[in-house]
C-alpha cells in the first residue's frame, strides 16, 4: 500500500534503537522503494551536529546493520540526501524554532520519541504549544511505557494532554513481526480452526519466547525490570491476546483492540503457586545474571513461567502457559495449541499411540506452522496409528514472496499510512498493567527471590513441575 509524502522526525536519533532499527530500516524502504520523492526525516538529539554528520553516523549505520547485499551506493545516497538534523533541547527552547521550519505542514507529519519516557511530557508539550505538531500530526513512542499501572497512567495522560488517542502509536514490535500478524489470517481467514478454538476443543496453550542472549551490556535497565516488565506485560501479553480473542468484526484498528482488550480485563489474577521465575547462572567465560546486572544481590528474573486463565465463556478451563527467559538452550519463539482427545476412539489402545493434535506457530526462527497429525503408519501390519506432522515453512511455501520484512519498518510505514492496528491502545496498556502489577507486588512483598538456573537449559526445574502437576508437559526449547 503506498504511503503520501511525509516528514519523520526522530527524535534520540543518535541513540541505539535509531542507529540499529529505525533508519536501516527506513533505508530498506527506501530501497524496495516505498518512500515516496519528497519526503524527510530530520533526525533531533542533544548532541550539537550538522546534517553533514548526522548524514555520516547514518551512513555507518547502515553499513553495520544492512545486510551487505542490500547496500547499493545509488540507494544509499538517495536515502542519505532525505535526511537532516535539528540540535534539540527537550526540556529547553534549543532548537525548536528551527525544526518548526523544516516539517512541512503539507506533509504526513510524524515524530518518534526514541528517547526515554521521562521526556515524553516535554517533547509532547513544546511539539503542540510551538504549533509544530498539528492535529493530523502522528506520535511513536516506544516501550517501557510505564513500569506499572500508576506510571503508565501518567505517560498516558501527558500525551493526552496534547494528542488525541488517534494520533498516538504505541509500538509493540512484536505486533510488527510478520507471523504475528499471521495469527489472525490463520484464525479469520480459514474455516477449518475456528469452529474447534475454544474450551470444548483445546486442551492447553503453550507461549514461548526463549532467548540465548544475557542481558549484558543492558543490565542497569534491566535490572529494573525483569522479565515480567520486559516481555511478558507487553510482548507475550500481546501474543495471548491473539490467540484469545473473539473475531472483531472488522480488521480494523479500534475492533482489534477492542476485542484484545477484552482479553485482558478476562485474565484472572495468577496466584503465586502458578509463577516460576528463574535467573540465569554463570557458565564458562559468561557472566551469570548477578554479574550482568551489577547488583550481586539482584532479585531481578530473568526467567519466568506461568499459567494464566482467560475467564471468559470461550476459554474457561483451558490454561495458557507462558514461558519466556534469557540464556536458554535455543532462541526460539512459538505458540503451541494442544487440542483435545477425540471422544470416542475406535482404535484399541494396542494399535499404535496415540497423541493429541498440537497446532504450533512457529514465530522465529523459520518463521511457519506445523500441525501435528495422526494417521495410519504405512505397512501391511495392520492399522497401527503414527503422529506425523504437516509442517509448513513460509520461506519455502512461499519463496522469494516471502520477504520477512523487519518488525519496525513495517510499523513505521503504518503509522506513516495512519494505520493503528498494530499498535497498543492507551486502555490495552493499563489493562495489562492491573494485571501484572498485584504478580510484582506480591513478589517485592515475600521478598521472593528467583530460582538460580543453569544457563543453556530450559530454565528453573520448578517450571517443569508447573505443567507437570497439572498431567501436561512442555515442548522442548530448541531451534
Ligand atoms: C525487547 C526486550 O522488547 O524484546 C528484550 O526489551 C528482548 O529484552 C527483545 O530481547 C526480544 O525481541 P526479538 O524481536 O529479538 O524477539
Amino acid at each position: 500500500i503506498p504511503v503520501d509524502r511525509f516528514d519523520l522526525v526522530i527524535f534520540g536519533a543518535t541513540g541505539d534503537l535509531a542507529n540499529r532499527k529505525i533508519l536501516p530500516g527506513l533505508y530498506r524502504r527506501a530501497l524496495a522503494g516505498q518512500i515516496p520523492d519528497g519526503s524527510k526525516i530530520i533526525g533531533a538529539a542533544r548532541t550539537e551536529m550538522g546534517a553533514e554528520e548526522f548524514r555520516a553516523q547514518v551512513k555507518a549505520a547502515i553499513r553495520e546493520h544492512v545486510e551487505p547485499a542490500k547496500i547499493e551506493a545509488s540507494a544509499v545516497k538517495d536515502f542519505l540526501a532525505m535526511l537532516d538534523y535539528v540540535a534539540i533541547d527537550a526540556k529547553g527552547d534549543g532548537g525548536w524554532d528551527e525544526l518548526k521550519t523544516k516539517v512541512r505542514p503539507d506533509a504526513v507529519n510524524a515524530f518518534y520519541f526514541s528517547v526515554a519516557p521521562a521526556l515524553f511530557g516535554d517533547l509532547a508539550e513544546r511539539l503542540h504549544s510551538r504549533g509544530i505538531a498539528g492535529p493530523d500530526a502522528r506520535i511513536v513512542v516506544e516501550k517501557p511505557f510505564g513500569r506499572d499501572l500508576k506510571s503508565a497512567k501518567a505517560l498516558n495522560r501527558e500525551l493526552a494532554a496534547h494528542f488525541d488517542e488517534a494520533q498516538i502509536y504505541r509500538i509493540d514490535h512484536y505486533l510488527g513481526k510478520e507471523t504475528v500478524q499471521n495469527l489472525m489470517a490463520v484464525r479469520f481467514a480459514n474455516i477449518l480452526f475456528e469452529p474447534v478454538w475454544n474450551a470444548q476443543f483445546v486442551d492447553h496453550v503453550q507461549i514461548t519466547v526463549a532467548e540465548t542472549v544475557g542481558v549484558g551490556g543492558r543490565g542497569s535497565y534491566y535490572d529494573k525490570s525483569g522479565a515480567m516488565r520486559d516481555m511478558v506485560q507487553n510482548h507475550m501479553m500481546q501474543l495471548l491476546c491473539l490467540i484469545a480473542m473473539e473475531p472483531p468484526y472488522h480488521f480494523d484498528p479500534d475492533a482489534v483492540r477492542d476485542e484484545k482488550l477484552k482479553v485482558i480485563r478476562a485474565l484472572q489474577p495468577v496466584a503465586p503457586q502458578d509463577i516460576v521465575r528463574g535467573q540465569y547462572l554463570a557458565r564458562g567465560d559468561e557472566a551469570g545474571y548477578l554479574e550482568d546486572s551489577e547488583d550481586p544481590n539482584s532479585k531481578t528474573e530473568s526467567y519466568i513461567a506461568l499459567k494464566a486463565h482467560v475467564a471468559n465463556w470461550r476459554w474457561t478451563n483451558t490454561p495458557f502457559y507462558l514461558r519466556t527467559g534469557k540464556r536458554l538452550r535455543a532462541r526460539t519463539s512459538e505458540i503451541a495449541i494442544t487440542f483435545k482427545e477425540p471422544p470416542h476412539s475406535i482404535f484399541d489402545e494396542a494399535e499404535g499411540e496415540w497423541r493429541e493434535n498440537v497446532l504450533v506457530i512457529r514465530l522465529q526462527p523459520n518463521e511457519g506452522m506445523n500441525l501435528k497429525m495422526m494417521i495410519k503408519e504405512p505397512g501391511p501390519g495392520g492399522m497401527r496409528l503414527v503422529q506425523v506432522p504437516l509442517d509448513m515453512s513460509f520461506a519455502e511455501a512461499l519463496g522469494e514472496e516471502a520477504d520477512i520484512t523487519d518488525a519496525y519498518e513495517r510499523l513505521i510505514m503504518d503509522v506513516i499510512r495512519g494505520n493503528q492496528t498494530l499498535f497498543m491502545r492507551g486502555d490495552e496498556v493499563e489493562a495489562a498493567w492491573a494485571w501484572t502489577d498485584p504478580i510484582i507486588e506480591g513478589w517485592e512483598a515475600r521478598g521472593e527471590r528467583p530460582q538460580p538456573y543453569d544457563s543453556g537449559t530450559s530454565g528453573p526445574d520448578d517450571a517443569l513441575m508447573l505443567m507437570h502437576r497439572d498431567g501436561r508437559r512442555w515442548r522442548e526449547i530448541r531451534e
